[in-house]
């Protein structure tokens, strides 16, 4: 059984899950109506994960016998001035997420839940590859400043990424065995 503090808290991250989606979805749209089709799907499989990352938690607390309670998903911006200060808006956006994940380890550690701190530890690094990712692309888009054609070329590079395999398989894979 979950304590009360901690269920509470993993409601209220998934909600911030639901909002990254949204958020990166709302950014994938303002790509795609710019042209930047490339950056406009990195920001699709973006929201695809986030969308993961909020039923990882969904499963969790229902295998542990509490109540998923879901809340108004704030609506996200929808205008960006450049693909740089959607970039920087990520990074900020991701580095408060990790604050909220490690806010959540150190409830789960005040409260002696294992189990919790357990589960926690996959988003722990997944935190460190999602900063990463969006921090590289911001830097490149620094690098750049006002070139077109270089632009063009990272929107190219964007186009390539996929939700992964193995991100897929592995969340098929806790789906089909909670039905087991
Ligand atoms: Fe689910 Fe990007 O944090």
């Amino acid at each position: 059984m979950l304590k009360d503090r901690v269920l509470k808290a993993l409601n209220k991250q998934i909600n911030a899950e639901l909002y990254s989606a949204y958020l990166y979805l709302s950014m994938s749209a303002h790509f795609e109506a710019e042209g930047l089709k490339g950056f406009g799907n990195w920001m699709r499989v973006q929201a695809q994960e986030e969308l993961m990352h909020a039923m990882k938690i969904f499963d969790y607390v229902n295998d542990r016998g509490g109540k998923v309670k879901l809340e108004k998903v704030e609506a996200p911006p929808s205008e960006w001035k450049s693909p740089l200060h959607v970039f920087e808006t990520t990074c900020e956006h991701e580095a408060k997420v990790t604050e909220m994940i490690n806010d959540l380890v150190n409830l789960a550690i005040e409260e002696k839940d294992h189990a919790t701190y357990n589960m926690l530890q996959w988003f722990v690094s997944e935190q460190v590859e999602e900063e990463a990712s969006a921090e590289e692309i911001r830097k490149q888009l620094e690098i750049i400043g006002e070139d077109k054609k270089a632009l063009l070329m990272i929107d190219r590079e964007l186009a390539q990424r996929q939700f992964s395999v193995t991100t897929q398989e592995e969340f098929e894979c806790s789906q089909k065995s909670r039905l087991k």
